[in-house]
């Protein structure tokens, strides 16, 4: 068999295709860093051997911040998690809603360290209160090795979206988002990164030009104007990037008139709410940008991967403004760098398959995501007596847990990673045999603990209706927590030949509106039933994007029963772009 990363490579050469010859002479595709990975802020840094890097926001997800690399800005390797002990931040385990974690994070590196400045967001404080709105800095000079990452230094500010910029007197400003429920506008202040002092008061520098939300600012210093290019309309189809500049960084700032200079609102496109936007200059000194875009079209009711990061080249004549070209599938850009995967890290490059065997000696993928901060002990690589599993043990809450919002520190037994393909099949095996009534296992589409789909094998009491005797069988129940409507929860007897034995399991996006779940005796393919078909519109929604993963669950019982979970496998099998 080819080393997966190997055959990989093969398949990424195979596909490459020649630039053309012409001013703009690249062709390459969008989105860059599919799946979730929403508000993307990127930098190029020619020190570290001229290597791109971006950070996106996680919200609930743990490991969080993803940070990846790139040395031809097209093909990404996810490097390291800035966010990735618990220690560095507990309060991520209570937090309330899916809309709450971790905010848009901005990343800058300034004389050999990495600074990732990101908001921590409690959903069930008020929007004045600062209490809500846990704002902190993450430090790094190896952004290839996670355990590099700092503890953060938290520091005091009512609002999101924090950005530092450092001015030519050496003085470090924050720029950031006030509440828009309050009083919105971009507000500033001085920051001491390493302590976290602010200064004693802020001011509002500008309020954009009428859009809800102004959000998501970022301060570029050029031919003696400081500009300041922000977010407004929300983060749906209203979705816009604007800038403004000044001559003091206080302002006042003056409003370009070509605003919005990014936006894809009123449009047919199927790449929709683009927005939230940061720019950098390749090692040829040609302006690219990124921002986040939702594949769904103007209809936006199928878009399962939520949030994406896309890639525009930006044109940026002096004293001029930038001019962002709109985002599509299919782009044309400055001549990119050359193709390059010679970039270190510890994480897969995106669209690279999975292929985990859970070796002993192995430890957990970074690209392999809880819900909130995990407990550690559900989760063993190759236990004793059980080698190339992953054994999870189970939580009482189930992957909705209370109301759909909240869990708490008790934690859900949760593993998965993003899709990031609009089609793939995905595989587990798993040995499980429950005891007690509702002890479950299984795979999952997940979204959010209020939008999830899930095919599990659970003990439930079941009536016989050849016997008319009512017992504890193992069954496999579909079923799907939605706002909106879903299909019925079924359950099925597990066949009497297939019990205690290795099953394998699997989820396919067959199409883009309906994922199927599937399972079977790992042994013999050919008895593979469908147990039901989940709608992808079912987890469209919010500020995330679909996790796919195994769960285990006690739904509030006493059980303990252990399952094992080996030689997983996820292959994408194409994007759609329009
Ligand atoms: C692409 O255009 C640049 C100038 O913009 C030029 O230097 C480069 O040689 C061209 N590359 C190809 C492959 O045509
Ligand atoms: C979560 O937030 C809701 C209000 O949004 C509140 O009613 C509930 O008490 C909160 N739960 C916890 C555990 O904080
Ligand atoms: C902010 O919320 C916290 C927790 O609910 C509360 O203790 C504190 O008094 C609030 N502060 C203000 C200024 O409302
Ligand atoms: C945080 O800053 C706000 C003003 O920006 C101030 O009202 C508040 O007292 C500060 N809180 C702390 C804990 O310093
Ligand atoms: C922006 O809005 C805030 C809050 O409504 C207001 O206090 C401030 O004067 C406005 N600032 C500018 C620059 O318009
Ligand atoms: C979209 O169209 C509406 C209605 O004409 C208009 O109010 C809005 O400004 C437009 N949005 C953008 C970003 O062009
Ligand atoms: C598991 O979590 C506990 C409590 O947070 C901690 O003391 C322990 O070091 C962790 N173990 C591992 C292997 O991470
Ligand atoms: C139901 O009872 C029949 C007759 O005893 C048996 O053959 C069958 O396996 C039972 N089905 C289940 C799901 O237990
Ligand atoms: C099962 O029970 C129902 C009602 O309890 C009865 O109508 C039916 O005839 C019974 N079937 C068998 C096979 O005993
Ligand atoms: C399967 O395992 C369970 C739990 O260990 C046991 O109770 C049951 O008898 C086994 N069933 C079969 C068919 O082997
Ligand atoms: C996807 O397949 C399902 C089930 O066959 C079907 O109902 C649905 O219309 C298909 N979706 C598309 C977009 O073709
Ligand atoms: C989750 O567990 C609760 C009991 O703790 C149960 O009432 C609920 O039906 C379960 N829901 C899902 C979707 O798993």
């Amino acid at each position: 068999m080819v080393d997966p990363v190997v055959r990989f490579l093969l398949a990424a050469v195979a596909c490459w295709i020649p630039v053309r010859v012409a001013a703009w002479n690249s062709t390459y595709y969008n989105p860059v860093i599919p799946g979730f990975h929403p508000d993307p802020s990127c930098i190029f840094v020619p020190e570290q051997d001229n290597t791109f890097f971006c950070a996106s926001s996680s919200f609930n997800a743990f490991p969080g911040v993803p940070i990846h690399a790139s040395k031809d800005i097209v093909n990404w390797r996810l490097v390291s998690n800035a966010l990735n002990r618990p220690e560095q931040l507990p309060t991520l385990a209570i937090t309330n809603k899916s809309t709450s974690g971790i905010w848009a994070a901005t990343i800058r590196y300034r004389e050999g360290t990495f600074y990732v400045l990101t908001t921590l967001v409690f959903d069930d404080q008020p929007e004045a209160n600062s209490s809500r709105w846990d704002n902190m800095i993450f430090t790094s000079t190896d952004p290839y090795s996670s355990a590099s990452w700092s503890q953060p230094v938290h520091f005091n500010f009512t609002g999101y979206d924090t950005s530092p910029f450092w001015d030519s007197d050496g003085t470090v400003y924050v720029t950031g988002s006030h509440p828009w429920e309050v009083t919105p506008g971009i507000t500033q202040t001085t920051l001491d990164l390493t302590t976290g002092e602010v200064g004693a008061t802020y001011q509002y520098i500008w309020n954009g030009t009428g859009g809800e939300a102004p959000e998501g600012p970022h301060i570029y210093w050029r031919d003696g104007y400081y500009y300041l290019m922000i977010a407004e309309g929300g983060t749906g189809l209203t979705h816009m990037e604007t800038i403004a500049r000044a001559r003091d960084i206080g302002g006042p700032y003056e409003s370009n008139p070509a605003n919005p200079i990014l936006t894809n609102a009123n449009t047919s496109e199927y790449f929709q709410t683009v927005g939230h936007a940061d720019l950098f200059r390749d090692a040829e000194g040609n302006w690219w940008g990124v921002a986040l875009s939702t594949r769904s079209g103007p209809e936006y009711t199928v878009f399962p991967m939520g949030r994406e990061t896309v890639l525009y080249p930006v044109t940026w004549e002096e004293g001029e403004w930038p001019v962002l070209q709109p985002v599509r599938g299919e782009m044309s850009g400055w001549q990119l760098p050359p193709t390059n995967f010679d970039v270190p890290g510890e994480g897969p490059f995106a669209e690279e398959p999975d292929y985990l065997t859970f070796s002993p000696g192995s430890t957990l993928p970074i690209h392999l995501v809880h819900w909130r901060l995990p407990i550690n002990t559900s989760y063993a690589i190759s236990p004793s007596g059980y080698p190339n599993t992953l054994r999870l043990l189970p939580s009482q809450l189930n992957l909705t847990a209370y109301d759909g919002n909240y869990a708490g520190p008790e934690g859900q037994t949760l593993i998965a990673r993003r899709q990031m393909d609009t089609l793939f099949t995905y595989g587990v095996n798993m040995n499980f045999s429950p005891t007690v009534e509702e002890e479950e296992a299984g795979v999952t589409v997940f979204l959010t603990q209020n939008h999830h789909i899930d095919l599990g094998l659970v003990l439930l009491p079941y009536t016989n209706t050849s016997t008319n005797t009512t017992a504890l069988t193992p069954c496999f129940r579909f079923r799907s927590e939605s706002y909106i409507a879903v299909p019925p929860t079924t359950v099925t007897p597990v066949p009497s030949a297939w019990l205690n034995r290795t099953l394998h399991w699997e989820i396919k996006a067959f199409n883009l509106t309906h994922y199927s779940f599937a399972a079977g005796p790992a042994d013999a393919r050919s008895q593979m039933q469908t147990f039901g078909y989940g709608l992808a519109a079912d987890v469209s929604w919010g500020f995330t994007g679909t996790l796919i993963g195994i769960y285990t669950t006690t739904n509030g019982g006493e059980g303990t029963a252990p399952a094992y979970f080996s030689e997983w496998t996820y292959v994408g099998q194409g994007q759609y772009r329009d």
